[in-house]
């Protein structure tokens, strides 16, 4: 029997599998937005007041003794009405306990998966972790992260699946939004906005101009906005506007009423709710957008927010718009209509890793995985063959960054096993960590193929040193564990000594975004698994061997040389200015990435470009036709070759001149799969905004007429077709 509120107002509902105490709000086939306004009015402002914030007092986070701190995040339950707890937990690649490690599946991280650039992967990857999520108590998932590579050294790349390109994020994002909530748990779009470095993170000020954040820093998030993401979390920085009346002072993330209460709740139309990252809370920013601090009440008390009611800088409205927010995200994916012991948070003692998951982690790190050359059709291996792996096949496994983004799996199939597994009967597969490069090279020259696996890490809370492989092999970075042991300091010499010694030799990087391939002429084939996830192994076998065609492409540029794009200090890691700490200087403003590749006529000699992945077929394209209409791009591929395979067609516009946009921006792809000789038409479909541009004197989206390019090829610098079009 379910408890009845005792106001008059509350209304007894025959049919409802509510946790709530039944009333106005039970009824599920009523609008999530109908059903949340109701327990809006049906609560005491004091009730309302305890949505806002995290712990008042105690422990906040990850405590082992009680509900109101066991997750990384908490919001209390309301004993009254029966509204379940907010048990928030990290992260974007699977659940971090480290109260219980080992107990959930480390899937491949953001960044591998947009390399797949394959909406039903990324659909796979968001349910697989939700259902993770549900089972351990959770209703929040901290994630996805989605900030755009703007500087390749950054930290935390590895966690964010836009790559650099708001178009692909802003896609890619959609089915993992809908994934995750599928399971009842409520996604979160990290980390909002601006926060593209982890150097200074916590002070640095991004001075940016309207037209570059709504162009370049916000479609992924109106994308997450669109699938309907329930929450976001805003961010440790400060941002200063520039030239739409913001403050060039720079003002928090967390309380920027521009950037959250207007851009993101207004002119973006998120619904949901927004909460502050751990600590990103620093005043009482309630009129400003924010929504829930986290992890505590430093700021959004209620004793903080009732000053503000009695003294008029709050008002009631906006106190009851935050706790709807809430709500609403609760009721639309469900999470309201459970049984209240779905969320009790003794189940994260649970082991939620299964034998599906681990087979998903194989299947989407295998998709995810790009092949950047195969001189001589090296790959796929045959079978049989004397194979010596080097370097981090073994001991020392990449599989996942640091910091909160971290899972510790049960185990983890390192590529040793999973070459051995596949190589065949009469194989014979050595092993040599590379530490010494003499013996790495003779066990090499003995084999009929070296296959080195080099690789770096990174994490939370810094930037990388370099784009060197010699210079990324740190695992103090909290949470990375047993990853990248050793003396590893001299990847690139080992590299260069083993394909001296063995003309068939493959490398394998693994690696949390863009790295510095010198000696990319010499190696026969190359692949980057990105941060691969527990399966490195297996899945790097599948596509060695030839199980899985590979069929990804990079969702960043790999540059030639350290900091091509030529960002100053003032652009990044930036620079102090009177008035504050650090400022970074957003000056490249939409040249970002291929982008300013392409502004600049950087051709690829040791790096590879945006777009850039090969498979064992081949792809021939043809037919560009553009709707008369101009509602779609459509193209023909087919696949020349002798095996089945998948192509990720791209299409590309150039805008007239005028437009003052990049060379070319992305603006579609499909991922055609084709058996050998086949042939199938790629549509890319085109809408307003396909060929529009943020006016900043307008405030607004401006359509562009005029004549443009359409550009469809295998990667952004592998164009097949090109037609002029006048939109
Ligand atoms: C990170 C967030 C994370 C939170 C909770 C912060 O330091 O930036 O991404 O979700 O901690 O662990």
């Amino acid at each position: 029997m379910k408890m009845k509120v005792s106001t008059a107002a509350v209304l007894v509902l025959s049919q409802t599998s509510s946790a709530l105490v039944e009333g106005p709000w039970s009824n599920v086939n009523d609008t999530p937005d109908a059903r949340a306004k109701a327990l809006v009015d049906e609560m005491s402002l004091d009730e309302k007041l305890a949505m806002l914030h995290g712990p008042p007092t105690g422990p906040c986070c990850q405590c082992k003794t009680n509900a109101s701190c066991a997750y990384v995040g908490n919001i209390a339950a309301n004993t009254r009405l029966q509204i379940p707890p907010v048990n928030m937990n990290d992260g974007p690649q699977g659940f971090r306990d480290n109260n219980h490690p080992d107990t959930s599946t480390a899937w491949p991280s953001g960044l591998t998966m947009a390399a797949s650039w394959d909406r039903d992967a990324l659909g796979e990857w968001g349910t697989g972790m939700g259902k993770e999520f549900y089972a351990k108590g959770a209703n929040v998932q901290l994630g996805p992260g989605l900030c755009l590579a703007r500087v390749p050294r950054n930290g935390r790349n590895f966690e964010y699946l836009s790559g650099e390109d708001p178009f692909l994020g802003a896609t890619l994002v959609q089915p993992v939004i809908k994934g995750i909530q599928s399971q009842k748990v409520v996604a979160n779009a990290k980390h909002y906005v601006l926060n593209n470095q982890e150097t200074h993170r916590n002070a640095v000020i991004a001075d940016i101009d309207e037209r570059t954040r709504f162009e370049m820093y916000y479609p992924v998030f109106k994308g997450a906005s669109d699938a309907g993401v329930g929450s976001v979390m805003c961010s440790y920085n400060k941002i200063a506007d520039h030239g739409s009346g913001g403050s060039s002072e720079g003002q928090w993330s967390c309380e920027n009423p521009i950037t959250l209460a207007h851009d993101l709740k207004v002119k973006t139309g998120f619904k949901g709710y927004v909460m502050s990252d751990w600590g990103a809370t620093h005043s009482t920013s309630l009129m400003a957008g924010l929504d829930v601090e986290m992890p505590s009440a430093k700021y959004m008390n209620p004793d903080a927010i009732n000053a503000g009611l009695a003294d008029g800088s709050i008002t009631k409205p906006a106190v009851d718009d935050s706790v709807f927010r809430i709500l609403r995200a609760m009721f639309d994916v469900g999470v309201m209509d459970e049984p209240l012991e779905a969320w009790d948070w003794k189940k994260q003692e649970k082991n939620v890793t299964t034998a599906a998951s681990v087979a998903a982690v194989r299947r989407l790190s295998a998709a995810s995985t790009v092949l950047l050359k195969n001189d001589q059709q090296t790959l796929p291996l045959p079978q049989g063959a004397k194979i010596a792996v080097l370097g981090f096949g073994d001991v020392g496994t990449i599989t996942h960054g640091g910091g909160s983004g971290a899972v510790t799996s049960s185990y983890i199939a390192t590529p040793l096993s999973g070459i051995t597994a596949a190589a065949g009967a009469h194989a014979k597969v050595t092993f040599n960590d590379g530490t010494d490069i003499a013996a790495a090279a003779a066990a090499a020259a003995a084999a009929d193929y070296a296959v080195v696996f080099v690789g770096t890490l990174s994490h939370e809370g810094g930037d990388r040193a370099s784009l060197s492989l010699d210079d990324g092999c740190d695992p103090s970075g909290g949470n990375i564990g047993k990853q990248c042991q050793g003396n590893h300091a001299n990847q690139n010499a080992l590299v260069e000594a083993v394909a001296k010694a063995n003309k068939k030799t493959v490398v394998v990087a693994s690696v949390p975004g863009a790295v510095l391939m010198p000696w990319s002429g010499d190696a026969a084939a190359i692949l980057t698994n990105f941060l691969p996830g527990q399966q490195a192994g297996n899945a790097i076998a599948d596509v060695l061997f030839g199980a899985v065609n590979p069929s990804a492409k990079l969702p960043l540029t790999f540059p030639n040389a350290e900091n091509e794009t030529a960002l100053t200090p003032a652009q990044w890691p930036g620079l102090p200015d009177p008035k504050s700490p650090v400022y970074a200087n957003y000056t490249e403003g939409l040249l970002v990435g291929y982008r300013y590749y392409d502004a600049h006529n950087i051709s690829f000699s040791t790096g590879f470009p945006f777009g850039h992945g090969l498979s064992y077929t081949s792809f021939a394209y043809s037919n560009l036709a553009v709707a008369a209409d101009g509602k779609s791009v459509t193209a023909d591929i087919k696949n020349t070759g002798a095996v089945a395979g998948a192509e990720v067609a791209q299409m590309y516009l150039k805008y007239p001149h005028s437009a003052g946009e990049p060379p070319k921006v992305l603006r579609g792809f499909e991922k055609v799969a084709l058996a050998a000789g086949e042939t199938k038409t790629a549509t890319f479909p085109l809408d307003a905004q396909s060929t529009s541009i943020w006016d900043a004197s307008a405030h607004d989206w401006a359509q562009v007429h005029g004549d443009f390019t359409v550009l469809v090829g295998s990667s952004s610098r592998d164009i097949r077709l090109t037609k002029a079009w006048t939109a």
